[in-house]
This record gives structure tokens, C-alpha cells and sequence, in this order.
């Protein structure tokens, strides 16, 4: 029997995303069926319709996203029908150099960027026959998605689905790179450049870790009281001039905040956050800029100051481990996820929801499927 499921479809990128239904594969030996329940807008979908980052075509989008167990595949006893998922967009390969020396987060090699099943083989095609692949092999923007049991994260009871869906992405992303790559120590002042979903959820590790001071820093004013409802201490309005965001954060934070995480993905955020540093401080990286963006920095004062820069993909993200404990705190209120979703919209909104973003008006757009 052949599942009929409503996807959006990039089909060359640069163009708006269309809504077709697709036929998705019976799930095999290891694969889930998922039926979704919600799906985060993140920026990276955004990237990858704009053409940002080059992605095979056609591609069925989505990476933030959560739902139920619909089938297994045979012989699958690590999942039951009817459990709540989370979906990883990374499955490591385990055999690369960085696996093997335990950094799973930087598998370059993850069939999961391969955008396929593990072995290749597609889960949707079009009526006419045609292999549509599914974006880092989840494809959560669709009624239904078959993914490798090793991508569905169960979720612990009781667990709301939309938070569920952003701990698949931007939750995991934020909050790891505070408490995982930065290990950022209590008492600490930081700085958040950038309140999306991303860069909301940096603020919400910050308090999580006891920073005391975290300054809460976007170009939209609306996007500081967001912040400012998950942890910030303080908000900074970011003007057309980097030097003088750079001043009032210092002014802020006694010299500089001992961490700068840059949520946005410029290059010009990325100069701002290294510049704003003081003696020992460190900047985070966690926004992906377009292929191919350089930034740069002085040299003399960074080797000077002893200050570091680091990149963090995923938030250093061991999904088994990390999903179940940040939705563990979600229900527990140390991470008010649910606080990031301002919006909430069907499959047939997401090019309405790419505009807002564009605009920056949205701190979490998410879709829900009826
Ligand atoms: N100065 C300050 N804030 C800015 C600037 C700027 N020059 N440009 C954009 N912003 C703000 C926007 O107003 C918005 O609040 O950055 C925020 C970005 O949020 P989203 O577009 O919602 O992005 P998000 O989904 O959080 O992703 C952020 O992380 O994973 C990566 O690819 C993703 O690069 C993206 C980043
Ligand atoms: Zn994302």
C-alpha cells in the first residue's frame, strides 16, 4: 500500500516552494513512518530556497520537526507505533575520523547530508515516478516522512509536539553551543547577536548555565522583549553601525561579555561579536552565513587577549542524550520553549512564512498539520 503525503517541494532553488503530494516508500529494515505534527521555519530553510547553499533538487524541505510513531519498518524494535519523535538532522556515519573520536556533531560524512535514506534510495517520488529526495533525510515539511529509526528521537511523556519540533533544530542548536561548546560557567556575562529561534535559544542556555548578565542584541525591537521573556537581562537595539553596538555592549558588560554568540550568519555580526571581546573572551559562531562568506578580525589582540573563537555546528548535539534532556527541562520550565513560537501556520503558508523572516518579524514560525 503507497502513503499519500502533502510536501512542500523545492524543485530548483531561487524559486518558491509548491505543495504537492508526493508517495512515500513503505519504511524498511531500520526506518520509521512519522506522521508530523509540527515543523519549525528555520533560517537554514530559507538559505536553501534562496540557493544560499547548494542542495540537490527536488528536494522535499524541512529539518525542524516533530510527530508519531505511524509504522516501523521489520524487525525495528527500538520504536513502537504511536511514541512522539523528535528528528535529528544529522545521523552519524560512526566510522569517520570525527565520529570515532567522538565528535558526532562534525561528521562530515552523515548520510543525513546526502539528503537520501542510508543506502541512497529516496522515501518520496512523485506520481508520475520520479525521486524526490528528503532534505537532511527528514523532510519534516510534510504530512508524512519515512527516516532512519536513528533519526527519531522519542520524547519523554507529556512533552508538547511544537516543543518537540524545535529541540530538533533551534533548541538544540542555542542552548548546546552555550552549555556544550562554550561551556559557559556561572556567574559569566554574555552577548546574543541575532533572536530568532537560534539565537533565543543561546539565551535561554545562558540562563540555564547562571550567566549573570546576558545581553540580548537584534535590529528589531520587538525581538529584545522576546528575549528578554526567556532569560535576557538586558536588550541592545543594533543600529547601521557595528562600532557603536560594540561600545554600548561594552559599556553593558564592564569592558565586553566573556562570551559573544552570533546567531544571525553574517559576516559583519560574526567582525562585530570578535570585536566586542575583552582579554579572554569568546566568540561562538553558531549562525551559518551563505558558501563561501569571509570575515576577518586583528590578529595581534585576539593572540594577545588569549581570546577564542569557536564554531559551532548543531550545538554539539548528541541527539539520543541531548533531545530527551532538553525536553526533560522544557516541561520542568528551565527552558521555556514554548515562548519562542509566535505563529503558527499551515504547509500551503510557508512562502508567506519565508517573506516574514526575510523581514525579520517572527521569533518561531511553526507548522502544524490538519
Ligand atoms: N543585526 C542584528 N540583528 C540582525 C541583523 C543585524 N545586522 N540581521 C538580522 N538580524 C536578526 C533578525 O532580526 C532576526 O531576529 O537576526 C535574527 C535571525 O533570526 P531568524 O531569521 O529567525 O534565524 P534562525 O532560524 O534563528 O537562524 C539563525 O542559525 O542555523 C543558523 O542558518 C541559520 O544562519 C541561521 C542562524
Ligand atoms: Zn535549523
Amino acid at each position: 500500500m503507497t502513503t499519500l503525503a502533502r510536501a512542500a517541494v523545492l524543485e530548483s532553488a531561487g524559486e518558491a516552494a509548491v505543495i504537492r503530494e508526493l508517495e512515500l516508500a513503505e519504511p524498511r529494515e531500520g526506518e520509521v513512518r512519522i506522521r508530523m505534527l509540527a515543523a519549525g521555519v528555520c533560517h537554514s530553510d530559507l538559505h536553501v530556497r534562496d540557493g544560499d547553499w547548494e542542495r540537490p533538487t527536488p528536494i522535499v524541505m524541512g529539518h525542524e520537526g516533530a510527530g508519531v510513531v505511524e509504522a516501523v519498518g521489520p524487525g525495528v524494535t527500538t520504536h513502537r507505533v504511536g511514541q512522539l519523535v523528535a528528528l535529528s538532522w544529522l545521523v552519524p556515519c560512526g566510522t569517520c575520523r570525527s565520529c570515532v573520536q567522538g565528535r558526532t556533531w562534525a561528521c562530515p560524512d552523515s548520510p543525513s547530508y546526502r539528503h537520501t535514506l542510508p543506502d541512497g534510495a529516496t522515501a518520496f517520488r512523485t506520481p508520475g515516478g520520479e525521486p524526490v529526495r528528503s532534505y537532511c533525510a527528514i523532510a519534516t515539511m510534510a504530512e508524512a516522512s519515512v527516516v532512519s529509526a536513528a533519526a527519531a528521537i522519542v520524547m519523554p511523556d507529556g512533552t508538547d509536539p511544537a516543543v518537540a519540533a524545535l529541540i530538533g533544530c533551534c533548541v538544540t542548536t542555542g542552548v548546546g553551543a552555550v552549555l556544550k561548546t562554550a561551556a559557559v560557567p556561572p556567574g559569566a556575562s554574555v552577548a546574543v547577536v541575532g533572536l530568532g529561534g537560534v539565537g533565543l535559544s543561546c539565551v535561554m542556555g545562558a540562563a540555564v548555565a547562571g550567566a549573570a548578565r546576558i545581553v540580548a542584541i537584534d535590529r528589531v525591537a520587538s525581538k529584545l522583549d522576546a528575549a528578554r521573556g526567556v532569560g535576557a537581562t538586558d536588550g541592545l537595539l543594533a543600529g547601521d553601525d557595528p562600532d557603536a553596538t560594540v561600545a554600548a555592549l561594552r559599556d553593558l558588560t564592564d569592558g565586553g561579555p566573556d562570551f559573544v554568540f552570533e546567531a544571525i550568519g553574517r559576516a559583519p555580526t560574526a567582525e562585530l561579536a570578535i570585536a566586542a571581546l575583552p582579554q579572554g573572551g569568546t566568540a561562538v559562531l553558531v549562525g551559518m552565513t551563505p558558501l563561501g562568506d569571509r570575515a576577518s578580525f586583528d590578529v595581534y589582540p585576539l593572540v594577545d587577549g588569549s581570546r577564542r573563537i569557536l564554531g559551532s555546528n548543531y550545538g554539539f548535539a548528541e541527539p539520543a542524550i541531548d533531545f530527551p534532556r532538553y525536553a526533560a527541562w522544557a516541561l520542568e520550565g528551565r527552558l521555556p520553549v514554548e515562548r519562542l513560537i509566535d505563529r503558527w501556520i499551515e504547509l500551503d503558508g510557508l512562502e508567506d512564512a519565508f517573506a516574514a523572516m526575510r523581514r525579520g518579524e517572527h521569533t518561531r514560525q511553526v507548522i502544524t498539520f490538519g
